[in-house]
């Protein structure tokens, strides 16, 4: 089993769930509030190691009670931290909204002490990265980070993943160093403009992916399941009903990379990464949700 190594953000998330939005200047009620561990890359962690990758996480965090939910949460989880903690910032936090009736969500994210994530930090975890099977990042931490961190792994052999979220145009200098890249239909369309909406427009951004620069695309299409350039439509694994799709995302990329590290095909990897979201969103939180490889397996027979 290869190791996973981790760049990304931790955020405490606070989770509302409500019947709609408020509009401006509106009060609106509430039916419930949850804060749980969250964070695009704290996420990926978590579904990676719960699915039995040994992974390491990358990040920066304040010297608060968030820091400690985020250590809390990684022992738990068997995840080794390299964190640098600022005493003069902040652990960050999202903003959560949840429809109540079809579990979506829209989300602000303050990524506080994380947001101040420098190249020199991927530079004191050269070995850390060098060590691992597999890369993977996300956007919620500043770019050159973010670059530095795949130019590591890139000039080391280690397979990069980079899901491009938040939605982000970028320069073909960072697609280029990605062996996968893994955008949902919204971060398809800001990186290549093309609109996905079944498998022959996939294959259609796939390819004005790959013209940018991206070694091998993988599109994540909610309930139709994902894209993977050369493969095709995996289709989405149902596992119940839907309470809630905050991190299915990155259940699917923590699945992902965990299953490449320990040395499945592509292919293979994708359909459990499917598994791993379809149970994901069965459960309430981000982190909470991601399931453990038994039960995977079992989903999957
Ligand atoms: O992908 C879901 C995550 O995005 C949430 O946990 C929230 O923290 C935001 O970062």
């Amino acid at each position: 089993m290869g190791r996973v190594a981790v760049l990304g953000v931790f955020v405490a998330d606070l989770a509302f769930r409500a019947d709609r939005m408020p509009v401006m200047g509106e009060t609106l009620l509430g039916r419930s509030f949850a804060m749980n561990p969250g964070g695009k890359g704290s996420n990926q962690a978590v579904a990676a190691a719960r699915m039995g990758a040994e992974v390491d996480m990358i990040t920066r965090l304040g010297q608060d009670d968030f820091a400690q939910m985020a250590f809390a949460l990684w022992q738990e989880a068997g995840i080794t931290p390299h964190v640098t903690q600022d005493p003069d910032s902040y652990t960050g936090a999202a903003h959560i909204f949840i429809d109540a009736s079809s579990g979506d969500n829209a989300i602000i994210i303050a990524p506080g002490a994380a947001a101040e994530i420098t190249p020199e930090d991927l530079e004191n975890n050269r070995a850390v990265i060098k060590s691992a099977r597999v890369f993977m990042t996300q956007l919620e931490q500043p770019l050159d980070a973010a670059m530095h961190g795949l130019q590591i792994a890139r000039d080391a052999g280690v397979t990069t993943i980079l899901n491009p979220a938040p939605a982000a145009e970028l320069p073909w200098e960072m697609l280029a160093l990605c062996d996968y890249v893994t955008p949902n239909e919204t971060e398809t369309h800001s990186l290549c403009g093309v609109e996905v909406t079944d498998a022959a427009s996939a294959q259609t951004a796939c390819d004005a992916l790959k013209n940018l620069g991206v070694a091998r695309p993988l599109i994540t299409m909610g309930a139709q399941g994902a894209y993977l350039d050369g493969v095709g439509l995996v289709p989405a694994v149902t596992a119940g009903d839907v309470v809630e799709t905050t991190g299915a995302g990155d259940a699917f990329n923590g699945g992902f990379a965990s299953c490449l590290a320990r040395g499945m095909s592509p292919e293979e990897a994708v359909r459990m990464a499917c598994a791993v979201a379809g149970l994901s969103v069965t459960r309430a939180g981000a982190a909470p949700s991601m399931p453990m490889r038994d039960e995977v397996l079992a989903l999957l027979g």
